[in-house]
């Protein structure tokens, strides 16, 4: 038996169909990323973009169990909804609350998040390989600092300060989590001291996305020199925060090798083997080029 087969797709055809559900879904990046993984891998198979609407949610679900696709990746808007209609959730991605991979086997679909594993794989190999006993500062508190800092707990950091422009959500989201580590919430107008104690300054926030490339999430006087300063955004690879944190003699990290991570890490649960990670870094910056 091949891995094809072992990991238990289409037996009957060999060939692997995997896809990304989300509304919209024609900018995705993951369909060039992961068929250039499976060509690398020597895996017969397809990566398809499917464009779903939340009304066909459910349907789409039961599709994938009914033409056999050995997994989905799941974006905006559908991370939240989908968990309903699984059979089953991985204990990271009840915790967060959002799913962004489906596992089929056998008909018998599961839930995992890899979002916030392949940040920090991706923190740890570009800029930081210890995290441990670090001070983490991270801006925002949306479903992408859910994910990131629910990794980041099982880094052991000596402490995650959470800052958002609404305090109400990082305060929460502190004492949610409260046992997994030493996390505490502020508000805007605490941003200044808590930033100056950062070893590691993370921005989840959607300040400097494209095309507001010149904004900052926090001024530049605030950012201590020399940290590692961390910005999920990928377009553009490099941010102003990036950009101004790099001239203060910080170690910068974009939000590329979080997206490839989080795709590796899915490629990884449904074929079981170790994913092309350059690979897919490669073909990705090549899309953002054409
Ligand atoms: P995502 O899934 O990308 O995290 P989200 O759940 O909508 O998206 O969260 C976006 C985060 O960016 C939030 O923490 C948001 O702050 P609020 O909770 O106060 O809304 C933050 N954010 C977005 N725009 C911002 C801005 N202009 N200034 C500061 N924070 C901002």
């Amino acid at each position: 038996m091949n891995s094809v087969q072992q990991a238990g797709s289409t037996p009957t055809s060999g060939s692997m169909l995997l896809g990304v559900i989300g509304d919209p879904i024609i900018h995705s990046k993951s369909p060039v990323m992961h068929n250039a993984a499976l060509k690398a891998l020597g895996i017969p198979g397809s990566y398809v973009p499917l464009h779903i609407k939340p009304e066909g949610l459910e349907g789409a679900i039961q599709a994938v169990r009914s033409l056999g696709f050995r997994g989905i990746n799941v974006t905006i808007p559908h991370k939240v909804e989908v968990m309903k209609y699984l059979d089953h959730i991985d204990e990271g991605a009840a915790r967060v609350g959002a799913v962004n991979t489906i596992v089929n086997n056998n008909g018998v679909l599961t839930g995992y998040n890899t979002d916030g594993i392949g940040y920090v794989r991706s923190l740890k190999e570009e800029a930081c390989p210890v995290l441990n006993g670090k001070k983490i500062v991270v801006l925002g508190a949306g479903g992408a600092a859910r994910g990131i800092i629910h990794a980041l707990t099982a880094e052991h950091p000596d402490q995650i300060s959470v800052v958002n422009r609404t305090a109400s959500k990082a305060i929460e989201l502190a004492q949610e989590w409260g046992a997994l580590a030493d996390i505490q919430g502020f508000s805007e107008a605490e941003a200044k001291e808590v930033v100056a104690s950062a070893d590691v300054l993370i921005n989840t926030t959607s300040v400097g996305m494209h095309p507001n490339i010149a904004d900052l999430p926090v001024p530049k006087e605030w950012i201590p020199e020399g940290i590692v300063v961390s910005d999920l955004i990928y377009n553009p690879l490099e941010t102003a925060l990036l950009h101004t944190s790099s001239d203060k003699g910080c170690i910068i990290h974009g939000g590329l090798g979080m997206f490839v991570n989080q795709g590796a890490y899915a490629l990884e649960y449904w074929t079981g083997l170790a994913a092309p990670v350059e690979i897919m870094k490669e073909a990705v910056l090549h899309s953002f080029k054409i």
